[in-house]
């Protein structure tokens, strides 16, 4: 569980970022289909080029998504149970993703902070998104 102030420094880097929502959510996408191909297999429907209006549009789903678990940082099982469901029986996303997603959205939220995305913010980001992929896949078990 996080600390206080590791909830309040998520809340505080995610109302940095607000304007800026759907860039880091499809730069995190980019970074993800990019760096861990096999992920791409789980959108086969999809127009996975840089840039594409689907990768955008799921971006900022995405965005918006932890941006609810952000304002609920208190019970994000009940902010993302309708979202754990689709991930685990419908999608059935092998959780290792939700890892990876992690990393890549931290990429794209350092390279926007510079050194306001210090040790101590990374870290409370870091446990914050691990919070959110143990509701995501909390299911399987
Ligand atoms: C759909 C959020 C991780 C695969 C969605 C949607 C949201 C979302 C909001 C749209 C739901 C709707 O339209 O009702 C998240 C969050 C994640 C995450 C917050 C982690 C922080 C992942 C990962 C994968 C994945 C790691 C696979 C690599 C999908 C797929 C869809 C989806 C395939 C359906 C896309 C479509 O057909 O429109 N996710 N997701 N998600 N997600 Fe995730």
């Amino acid at each position: 569980t996080l600390t206080q102030a590791e909830k309040a420094a998520v809340v505080t880097v995610w109302a940095k970022v607000a304007t800026q929502a759907d860039a880091i959510g499809a730069e995190s996408l980019e970074r993800l289909f990019f760096s861990y191909p096999p992920t791409k297999t789980y959108f086969p429907h999809f127009d996975l080029s840089q840039g594409s209006a689907q990768l955008r549009g799921h971006g900022s789903k995405v965005m918006s998504a932890i941006g609810e678990a952000v304002k609920n940082i208190d019970d994000i099982r009940k902010a993302l149970a309708k979202l754990s469901e689709l991930h685990a029986y419908i999608l059935r996303v092998d959780p290792v993703n939700f890892k990876f997603l992690s990393q890549c959205l931290q990429v794209a939220l350092a390279t926007r902070l510079g050194k306001d995305y210090s040790p101590e913010v990374h870290s409370a980001v870091d446990k914050f998104m691990s919070a959110v992929a143990s509701v995501l896949a909390e299911k399987y078990r």
